[in-house]
């Protein structure tokens, strides 16, 4: 059986920005966290969704017609093929949930894109 995992915690140890950490899974989704600032690349999903949860700060999703703003406690999902920027004027703390096949940024690659092998390291969690 598992352990309690607190996402604060996890975050704790994170000090990389927009560098996804599993830190579980559920069925086919891995619960990630991620510190993030800046804003990371316009990019889309064509065949999943992803959720936002945001532990600390705040986090606007940029979609093309509009801006979602998050604050702590909040959560928004991102429909599947809907383009969308994330961006964090100050540093956030943020839990995500997103099927274990999605890509860090979606259908575009960039210096920042980070596999899922950097996202799985030492996580001892299952892969596909
Ligand atoms: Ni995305």
């Amino acid at each position: 059986m598992g352990q309690a995992v607190n996402f604060a915690r996890e975050l704790e140890q994170v000090t990389d920005y927009w560098s996804p950490r599993v830190v579980g899974r559920v069925n086919d989704q891995y619960v990630k966290v991620a510190k993030l600032k800046g804003e990371l690349v316009w990019h889309k999903h064509d065949a999943e969704d992803e959720l936002f949860y945001i532990v600390k700060g705040r986090l606007v999703i940029q979609y093309e017609d509009k801006a979602v703003t998050l604050n702590q406690g909040d959560f928004h999902v991102v429909p599947k093929g809907v383009m969308h920027n994330p961006v964090a004027e100050e540093e956030c703390w943020i839990a995500l949930i997103e099927t274990v096949t999605t890509a860090h940024t979606g259908d575009v690659v960039t210096e920042r894109t980070k596999s899922l092998e950097d996202q799985l390291g030492g996580s001892g969690v299952t892969t596909i």
